[in-house]
């Protein structure tokens, strides 16, 4: 499986690392609602799994946060890399197969590049969390943020988020 998954990442290098932050499903829907999720990150410490174009990554270092990534890319943990310098850990490393639930398969971008991905149900992505003694604090499924020029610059990815939530954000803290 990380062999079909890093070949389909390796395609994708250029468009991550091509200002994809600023794309309307990025900048108006997904990265609002997580970040409404994360309050203050000074001084902390963030373990980032697959940054790809590493706006995370920037964002949670810039915020003072001590932020070790890493991606199964090379090009993109090089990328992520002349981002954030040596300001965070940001390492090449296979997270593995998770937990073995539904395989789906996509095509992005206009190069139609295939892309693997998981489809889990529900508490298959909150009981590893709250086996791992995370309590779950928030659930986001964002609505768009900025409708008006999101409408504009992607009148069919809007509509279909009407009715298609694209992500799911989750909040899920220790104890301390
Ligand atoms: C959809 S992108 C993530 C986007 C990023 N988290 C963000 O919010 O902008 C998925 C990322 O996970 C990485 N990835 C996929 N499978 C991986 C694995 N088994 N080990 C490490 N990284 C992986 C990909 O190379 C890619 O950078």
């Amino acid at each position: 499986m990380s062999d079909r998954v890093l070949r389909a990442y390796q395609k994708l290098g250029a468009h991550y690392a091509s200002g994809v932050d600023a794309k309307p499903i990025y900048r108006y829907y997904e990265r609002p609602a997580m970040l409404s999720l994360v309050g203050s990150v000074e001084g902390k410490r963030f373990l980032e799994p697959g940054p790809a174009s590493g706006f995370y990554t920037e964002t949670f270092t810039n915020r003072g946060a001590d932020v070790i990534a890493f991606d199964i890319v090379p090009d993109l943990v090089a990328h992520v890399k002349r981002r954030v310098g040596d300001r965070a850990t940001v390492l090449v490393a296979d997270l593995h197969d998770p937990f073995g639930v539904r395989l789906l398969e996509d095509r992005w971008t206009a190069d139609r590049v295939e892309v693997h991905f998981y489809r889990r149900p529900l508490q298959a992505m909150i009981a590893p969390l709250l086996q791992g003694g995370f309590v779950l604090t928030d659930l986001v499924e964002p609505r768009p943020t900025n409708p008006e020029e999101y409408r504009e610059q992607a009148p069919e990815e809007y509509r279909r988020l009407q009715t298609q939530p694209w992500f799911l954000c989750i909040k899920a803290m220790k104890p301390s």
